[in-house]
């Protein structure tokens, strides 16, 4: 790529750092202007990050001629608002997950996409996690016949702002427990019918922040994901585990690994095989200047880091771009969660499985 390509950042709080230092790793993009409604947060983002505008208003980012592409780092019902018109002013659209929290607003944003000519990728960024990548290969050639998943989150992270209100945030489920949803999918194949309780632990809660789901994949395959965020504060279990008839793949995590555990594990023929890694805890993105981006695994060796999932969707996602490739997690891919996850709603209101 001759010019770098030029990044306009919609949404500086928590994730916004993961994402900005994907991009400046990557070294083939500038950020080039961002944007929050606080204002002193979105000068000083830009002061750090090297861009030469800051603003409150999105649409200066969409009318800005320098921005090719827009990272969508908002609060869930507003990423379809922002991704639609950033398609029709001619962007290239990374967004957060969940594409949208309603299936009219998906296709709206894939619709606006397609008409404009933009690529439009979703950040389902646990996919492009090396453990997540390396379990799907044992689970499609070193586990004989998959039987079950089981995919959990149980994290101390409570609710506050907008993830408190279910219209803004979509609620736990949809918000959250996305990432269980999609790298169940992934590993499983696809889902042919959910049934799903939803509680939630004090009555105050607008929003639910228990779930149990049961899955269907296709091959008569089956699945259980449960979740809860009213862990104790420093805790973060979110594991997957896969059993098929002649072995099983525990991810011993994603955001941590409990025990201090190996990320990866693999049982077959009698014998446990691990994935090492030197993985640094308590590490954030500001931390994480020091760590070599083309890390190369070995049968025993595999990139743990959290914080590279987002690097390693930003890579992807310039591919896209620079190559003219679809994104592999695409707007129909982001839409099917969507739809999945909705599925599963109708079924905690109906108490009844739903196809879908
Ligand atoms: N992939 C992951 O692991 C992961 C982790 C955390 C969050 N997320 C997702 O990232 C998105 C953002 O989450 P977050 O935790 O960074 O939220 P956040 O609340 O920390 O940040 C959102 C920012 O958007 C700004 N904002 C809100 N409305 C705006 C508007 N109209 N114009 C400009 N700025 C506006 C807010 O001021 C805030 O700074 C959500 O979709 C969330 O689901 C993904």
């Amino acid at each position: 790529m001759e010019k770098p390509l030029k990044i306009g950042i919609i949404g500086v709080g928590s994730i916004a750092q993961c994402h900005a230092r994907g991009f400046l790793k990557d070294g083939r993009a500038t950020i080039v202007n961002v944007c929050d409604l606080m204002e002193e947060e979105a000068a000083n983002k830009a002061t750090k990050w090297g861009a030469e505008r800051s603003c409150v208003d999105y649409n200066e980012v969409l009318k800005d001629p320098d921005v090719e592409a827009v990272d969508i780092l908002l609060p869930p019902s507003l990423h379809a608002k922002v991704a639609v018109q950033a398609a029709e002013a001619g962007k290239h659209i990374l967004t957060e997950k969940p594409l949208a929290t309603t299936l009219k607003d998906c296709d709206e944003v894939i619709a606006a996409a397609k008409r404009n000519h933009v690529k439009l990728m979703v950040c389902h960024n646990q996919l492009f996690y090396p453990p997540h990548q390396e379990a799907k290969r044992l689970v499609d050639n070193e586990i004989g016949n998959p039987i079950m998943s089981t995919s959990l989150l149980h994290g101390g992270f409570g609710a506050s702002g907008w993830r408190e209100d279910p219209v803004i945030g979509g609620g736990f489920l949809l918000e959250a427990c996305i990432h269980r949803f999609y790298v169940s999918r992934y590993l499983m194949g696809e889902v042919k019918r959910v049934s799903c309780m939803t509680a939630k632990s004090t009555l105050e809660l607008k929003t639910e922040d228990i779930v149990l789901v049961n899955l269907q994949f296709d091959k008569n395959r089956y699945g259980t994901i449960s979740a809860n965020r009213g862990a104790p504060p420093a805790l973060w279990d979110d594991r997957t585990e896969v059993v098929g008839d002649d072995g099983m793949v525990i991810i011993n995590g994603v955001e941590d690994c409990i025990l201090g555990g190996l990320p990866l594990m693999h049982y077959k023929d009698g014998a446990w095989k691990s994935y090492m890694t030197p993985r640094v805890f308590g590490e954030t993105a500001e931390g994480m200047e020091g760590v070599p981006e083309e890390v190369k695994f070995t049968t025993n060796e595999i990139d743990n880091k959290f914080v590279n999932t987002f690097y390693y969707v930003i890579k992807h996602f310039i591919d896209c771009v620079v190559d003219d490739k679809t994104p592999f997690v695409s707007g129909e891919e982001g839409r099917r969660l969507v739809e999945i996850m909705l599925a599963a709603y109708k079924s905690a209101e109906t108490g009844k499985v739903v196809n879908v």
